[in-house]
Order: structure tokens, then sequence, then C-alpha cells
């Protein structure tokens, strides 16, 4: 037998593991961030060991307090990691011997590593989600207030990027806000399922000295248990769904990002980012780079690359654990932290940003109201496809004579269709189309109002939406 250290599942193992094969197998240098879950879960599970007399009080109160001991070690960073430590449940077990003894050696009793990994995963994931969640509302707070400030700025709405209707800034702004608002809907959805309990499952068949796991559950802060055991162990269908909703979310800010980079080059120069989120180019001294945004939007493809990696993995795994199953940490944390300074560093960047509300006014042209022209034509008792095709003529009229559409005269419009009168002049206000549209989710001012109440009441009083 080889020298060394003992390994946790050592006893049938007579021969040397390949060195390779130690480092290939090893997870400890990613999944010693869930050190804190790890202690934390074993001390419940030692409560509920001497709740059934598998372990005395006095042994329960030996292990709680050498758990701890090893969580603050890890705190003050002081925490050794030895050869041999192959994970973190490995590590701290051992560690956890050396400070209290033999008793240690019970800690494991009925418990496996595959329902402990499953339990420390999900109180991770509980803790990191709720702290996503408080940045993704502060990002929409952040957005709702600079919509309900700027209000009053028109901006040219696109479809295909070209011109479409005159809006409110503050509607697109609010566009967001609303994706980032069913995001965090998922989010707390995920929550909810994330929070059941899978120890007391044993390596797959369940507990053989009948572990009170209702009790685990209320130790641990779990609303549920999770009914049968296979399924305990092997199931990471909470890790996909994060990844799933983490590369959403950063496609709602990738696209927002692709719209403030549009928006900032000289050619629109609609708004322009704070020095504390642009940089400049070590060439040409003139430039003003938007990495934020772009890094933002490059961000979302990684995110993306973590939940389809992570999905090829887990597709094909028969029942019930498999060590496959140990790839599904390094994406849940590379989403987390990609995701959790990707919301910051987008509502830092949304809450300095300028914006130059006389350049997005100056983008409008007369030829976004030739809808309102439809319009004016519906309102005097004209059929819209009528209208549709009147007002195109009028756009190509205007075109011909190389005018700006507002330029023709009432009668030009006359001699399109009887309907005309001298009031059509009154349609080439942007205000009036936009003010047009009072229905709800419209550009009106109370439409637009009346989001940003909903918004902010939802995230007052998380008032049902
Ligand atoms: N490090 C392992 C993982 O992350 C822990 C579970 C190991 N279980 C086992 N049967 N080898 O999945």
């Amino acid at each position: 037998m080889s020298e060394g250290p003992k390994k946790l599942w050592g006893g049938r193992f007579t021969g040397a593991v390949d060195p390779l094969m130690d480092a290939f197998n090893a997870s400890i240098h990613f999944d010693k961030r869930m050190y804190a879950a790890d202690c934390i879960g074993s001390m419940a599970y030692s409560k509920a060991l001497a709740k059934n007399g598998i372990i005395t009080e006095q042994e329960r109160d030996q292990l709680i307090e050498g758990l701890s001991k090893v969580m603050e070690e890890w705190q003050a960073n002081v925490f050794e990691i030895k050869p041999g430590d192959e994970d973190i449940h490995t590590a701290n077990e051992r560690r956890l011997g050396e400070i209290v003894g033999s008793v240690a050696g019970k800690l494991h009793t009925g418990r496996s590593r595959n329902d402990q990994v499953a339990t420390d995963m999900r109180l991770w994931l509980r803790e990191e989600a709720s702290k996503i969640l408080a940045h993704l509302k502060e990002l929409i707070a952040v957005t709702v207030a600079r919509a309900e400030k700027e209000i009053d700025v028109l901006i040219p709405g696109y479809t295909h990027l070209q011109r479409a209707q005159p809006i409110r800034w503050s509607h697109l702004l609010l566009s967001y806000a609303w994706l980032w608002q069913s995001d965090a809907q998922r989010l707390e959805q995920l929550i909810d399922r994330v929070n059941v309990l899978p120890l007391g499952s044993g390596a797959l068949a369940g507990h053989a000295f009948n572990i009170d796991r209702e009790f685990l559950a209320q130790e641990l802060g779990f609303k549920g248990i999770i009914n049968n055991s296979l399924y305990a162990v092997s199931d990471r269908d909470f890790v996909a769904e994060f990844l799933f909703l983490s590369s959403l979310t950063m496609t709602h800010i990738s696209r927002l990002a692709e719209d403030l980079i549009i928006y900032s080059s000289s050619e629109f120069g609609f708004v322009k980012l704070a020095d504390a989120y642009s940089t400049g180019s070590s060439l040409m001294p003139q430039k003003k780079n938007p990495d934020s945004l772009e890094l933002l939007r490059g961000k979302s493809g990684r995110v993306f690359g973590s939940m389809s990696g992570f999905m090829m993995s887990y597709k094909g795994i028969p029942s019930t654990y498999n060590k496959d199953l140990q790839e599904d940490k390094e994406p849940m944390f590379d989403a987390a932290d990609t995701l959790s300074g990707s919301l910051q560093i987008t509502s830092g960047v949304l809450s300095t940003m300028n914006i130059f509300p006389e350049k997005m006014r100056a983008a409008l042209s007369a030829d976004m109201l030739a809808t309102d022209l439809a319009e004016y034509l519906v309102r005097k008792g004209v059929p819209f496809r009528e209208t549709h095709h009147i007002s195109g003529a009028a756009v190509k009229m205007a075109e011909d004579r190389g005018v700006s559409l507002h330029e023709l005269k009432p009668e030009d419009f006359k001699s399109l269709h009887a309907s005309f009168e001298d009031d059509v002049s009154k349609i080439w206000s942007y205000e009036t189309s936009i003010d047009n549209r009072t229905a709800i989710g419209g550009t009106s001012k109370p439409a637009v109002l009346d989001q940003i109440q909903k918004l902010q009441g939802w995230l007052a009083e998380g008032k049902r939406l």
C-alpha cells in the first residue's frame, strides 16, 4: 500500500494512484469556496445524528466546536490544504479529525459526499442567488430613477436599426427594466427550487439510521425536502436553470450594451460614458472607448459558454451520482461571478452616463411621423389599409420634390385624399405623436409614468406585477 495521507475511500485500494490522476480528480482548488456551506451542513448533520442517538450530545458538541474552528480557519485564510485533500468535504473532515480526534470519524455516519455535495451546492447557490437578486434590483432601481428624471427626452425608436417612430428615452430605458424584472422573478423562483434538502439521502439509496430529515431541513433553513434519494443526489437541474437564467440576464445586458455602443459613436452622439467606465487608446489620443460595454457584451458569451458546457457534461450521465457531476461547480461559480460583476458594472454605467437630448432630438425626422399621417386619416374615418397607402404616396411626393414630409402644403395632402383638411399641419409634432400612444405600455407621458410607478411599487413592496 502506498504511503501518504489516508483517503476517505482508501480501504480497498492497494495500488498507488497516478499523481496526475490525483490532480485530475481533485476539486479542492475550486470547491473550497463552499467551505462555509460544508461546515454549516456538517454542524446540522451532527445535531441530527445526536437527535437519533447515533452520537452522544457530548460528541455532537465536540464536532460542532471543531467545525466552527475549521470554519474560522477558512475565514481567516489560514486553512492549510494538505496533499490528499481531494475536495472541500475531504479537507474539512481531515482537519476536523486533527482538531477533535477520532470522534470526527462518526460525522460521516449514513452520509455520503453525494448528498453532502448536493447540499453544499444548494446552500451556496441559495446565498449567492440572493446577492445577485439584490444587484439585479439595484440595477432596475437605477434604470427606473433615470427614466423618471429624463422622461421628457425624446429619441428615435428603431426597428431594423432604421428610424421608425419617435419615443421617449425613458420608454427605451424601461424596456430593459422590464426585462430585468422578469429576470428577477425567474431568480426568485429558482431560489425556491434550490431551497430543498438533499441531505439524508446517503450515497443514493437513502439513510440507514432514519435520520430526521425534517429536522435537518429546519436546521439548514430549507423550505422542503427532496423526496427521492436517487433524485436528490443526481439532480443538478438547479445548476442548469441558474446557468440559463444567468445567460438570459447577460443577454439583456449585452443588448443594452450594444444599443449604448451605437449611441456613443460619433455618428450618433446620443450618450457619453463616464470616464470611470471608459478607456483610452494607447496609440490614438482622441479615442475614448466604451470598454465596459464591450466587456459586458463579450462576457455574455462566456456565461452562455458555461451553460452549454455544463449541459454537454450533464446530458449523458446514467443515474445517479457520477463524477461527471463534479463539472457542475466551475461553470456555476464563473457564471455567478460574471453575472454579479456585470450587474454592478451595468448599474455604474447607467447611473453615471451623460446623455445629449438635443442630439437625440436632432435625429428625429418628419418621415417618422408618416404613421401619424395615416392615423390622422383614420381619425377622419378612412380605413387604415387605405391611409397607409395614401401616407406612402405623400412620403414619395416629398422625396420626389426633395423636401421633408412636413414641408408639403395642405393642398398637396388634399390632392392625395379629400379627407385631408388644413389641420393636417398639426400632426408635425413629435410630442403629439408620442402622447397619442396612450394605451397601457405606450409612449405617452401618463403611460410611461404608470410603468415607473409599477416598477417602483414592485421594488419597494415586492408587489406582484
Ligand atoms: N468532489 C465531488 C463532486 O464535486 C464530491 C462528491 C464525490 N462523490 C463521489 N462519489 N466520488 O462531485
